[in-house]
């Protein structure tokens, strides 16, 4: 059942109330031809104002507050800052109106603690809430796999591990603890899921991406949405979702992005293959009531998208029918052609209603004021804007309940969450070797010894967008690294030895090496060699040299070019970016649970095969999409 048609239904009658009532509002408030200040408008007192109803319909209480708010305050609900640029004068939010706040990645209180975070959230909405019409704050962060950025939480597998689940009702369970946890520090508002579709493995998005396939993409796109939100956004316990970047991000050409790869590059292909690959994704979240969607730094055919109003308008909105708010991304509309007014301007105009601006806000006021005083930005596109957002913030409860539910911040990284996302690290992992059936392991081996930089060490495993934008490395937040799991799993009589650069192994019974990529996030991801390092590959070569079985496991972002070396490799397990959660990866490893992940992205043999996907005409990977061995008999 769609949880949220009321969405669809509701928005539907906004823009018949706007300009019935706005229209009222408008001639009273419409801009000067001057620079004057814009009056405030004159409706009639009321005991309560209709706006501050809990029962009265969303889209009333909308037309209402629009009608009672001037230029400025409409402007300050479509701003956005970094929590960064208010932190040290609170006040701002109040003196701007600012309407919304975010954290970049890695951009938390000290302490980086779930009590602190709810402390500083609280503290920025009373300052929302001392206007004079006290429209709430709404707070964005990317909790894109958990809330990923408060220490404490549990740190999920990235969605390359989830579209190797192939599992929706997994991928809604997470969705719905991530809000949980989020709500736990008053956050309202996730940028997440990306649905992006990659088609070029060397971007560092990657493993934002369910899947190279877009009915993949789409299918856990909407249970996540579905977790995020709920069947009641109003509850105390589910957030906005966000479906990104709008569209193409994982269609661009290599050498057209950021220092010359493909992150915010240029998708070059016709419109047929844009609707088909990258637009799919954005129906189905759409039709599952996603609330907000976040224009794409990339662009398509030389257009960048934060200035596409066929796309951002005429498509999303006039054929999708999304009635809920555009978001820009992160200084992204600076990237447009012409000066910052242009900008803008044509952002504006295109359909972008939040601008992330992030730092210089009192800029991004005037300017758009400016605009609108100047009337190359209609008010009924400010109005439509300002609906929107407050149409968000009506449906989240936040003027009901605009501070943190204190009861929920105590259930973040809670055991019962944990064991969830070890049941997704279990069920993301992809067999793609195993000769002699050498996996499962037995839990009563004499000796193994476990070699390799990834093997112990939490930051590595969680990957980008883990505690800071890039990921760590080391103890970086709580949880169980592979060698502490492995060690959990094996009986008493069983020695673990670890040998990071893999020597000393002559004699054991196993060498588990686990190796890869170290984290990264967004274009310092793009890489144009995918191949493992020298350093991984002594590794695995010295385990390999004292004769006993090997078995590799990857922790990687992608997949990696192998080929040369896969034959010297007993058995191969492709872990991804599973988070904090290792213990998954060792009831598979010996045997508790027999792997069921399959390739969400085709697996290439050569760099020169990149890129290559499902359906392409000379398809000869080395593995294909969709591929996974299990353990015989399983
Ligand atoms: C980043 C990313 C986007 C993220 C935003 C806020 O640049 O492109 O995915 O949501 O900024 O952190």
């Amino acid at each position: 059942m769609n949880p949220l048609p009321l969405h669809r239904k509701m928005f539907r009658l906004i823009p018949v109330l706007f300009i019935v009532i706005t229209g009222v509002a408008y001639a009273a408030c419409a801009p000067p031809k001057s620079p004057a200040p814009t009056p405030t408008p004159t409706v009639a007192p009321t005991a309560s104002p209709r706006y501050l109803d809990p029962n009265a319909p969303i889209e009333e209480r909308v037309a209402d507050l629009l009608a009672r708010m001037t230029l400025d305050e409409k402007i300050g609900q479509m701003t956005q800052a970094e929590r960064s640029a208010i932190d040290a004068d609170v006040t701002a939010i109040a003196r701007y109106g600012i309407g919304s706040i975010l954290s970049g990645g890695g951009s938390a209180p000290s302490p980086n603690t779930p009590e602190a975070w709810a402390d500083m959230y609280d503290r920025y909405q009373k300052q929302a809430l001392s206007t004079r019409l006290g429209i709430p704050l709404i707070y964005g962060i990317d909790a894109v796999h958990g809330h990923n950025n408060v220490r404490g939480a549990v740190v999920f597998p990235h969605n390359i591990g989830l579209g190797a689940t192939r599992d929706p009702q997994l991928a809604e369970e997470i969705g719905r603890i991530t809000a949980l946890e989020v709500a736990g520090t008053g956050i309202d508002w996730t940028f997440s899921p990306c649905v992006a579709v990659p088609q070029d493995e060397r971007w560092g998005r990657t493993y934002e991406g369910f899947s190279e396939d877009p009915e993949l993409v789409a299918t856990m796109a909407v249970a996540l949405i579905r977790g995020y939100q709920g069947d009641d956004l109003s509850s105390s316990t589910t957030i906005l979702a966000t479906a990104k970047h709008y569209v193409g991000d994982g269609g661009t050409a290599y050498g057209t992005g950021v220092r010359g790869g493909l992150d915010q590059g240029d998708m070059r292909v016709d419109e047929a293959t844009l609707r088909r690959i990258h637009l799919a994704p954005y129906v189905a979240a759409v039709d599952a009531g996603v609330g907000s969607i976040m224009a794409s730094f990339s662009s398509w055919n030389g257009q960048k998208m934060h200035g596409n109003r066929y796309l951002l308008t005429d498509v999303l909105r006039g054929e999708l029918g999304f009635r809920g708010l555009v978001v820009s991304d992160w200084q992204a509309i600076d990237q447009l052609p012409g000066d910052y007014r242009s900008d803008v301007k044509t952002a504006i105009n295109a359909g972008i209603d939040m601008v992330m601006v992030p730092y210089d806000y009192v800029a991004f006021i005037n300017t758009l004021r400016q605009l609108v005083n100047d009337g190359e930005v209609p008010m009924e596109r400010i109005d439509e804007a300002v609906g929107r957002i407050l149409w968000a913030k009506f449906a989240l409860g936040l003027f009901e309940r605009p501070y943190t539910d204190r009861t929920l911040t105590s259930r973040i990284g809670a055991p019962e969450h944990r064991e969830v996302a070890r049941r997704a690290v279990r069920q993301s992992l992809v067999l793609l070797r195993n000769e002699n059936n050498l996996l499962p392991l037995p839990k009563n081996l004499n000796r193994i010894v476990v070699a390799g930089l990834h093997a112990d060490n939490l930051g590595y495993q969680c990957g980008g967008w883990t505690i800071t934008w890039q990921g760590g490395s080391g103890d970086i937040t709580e949880g169980t690294t592979i060698l502490q799991a492995i060690r959990n799993a094996v009986s008493a009589g069983t020695k673990v030895d670890y040998a990071p650069d893999g020597t000393g192994a002559s004699g054991a019974d196993v060498g588990i090496v686990v190796v890869g990529e170290t984290p990264y996030a967004e274009f310092e991801g793009d890489r144009h060699d995918l191949t493992l390092s020298p350093d991984d590959l002594r590794t695995i070569q010295n385990v390999k040299a004292a004769g006993v079985p090997v078995v590799v496991i990857l922790i990687t972002g992608r997949p990696l070019i192998i080929e040369p070396e896969l034959e010297n490799w007993d058995a191969l397990l492709v872990a991804w970016l599973p988070g904090t959660e290792g213990q998954g990866v060792a009831d598979v490893l010996f045997g508790d649970y027999a792997p069921t992940g399959k390739l969400p992205y085709t697996w290439p043999r050569t760099m020169e095969q990149i890129p290559i996907n499902i359906g392409d005409s000379d398809y000869d990977p080395l593995f294909p999409y969709g591929f996974g061995l299990s353990y015989p008999g399983r």
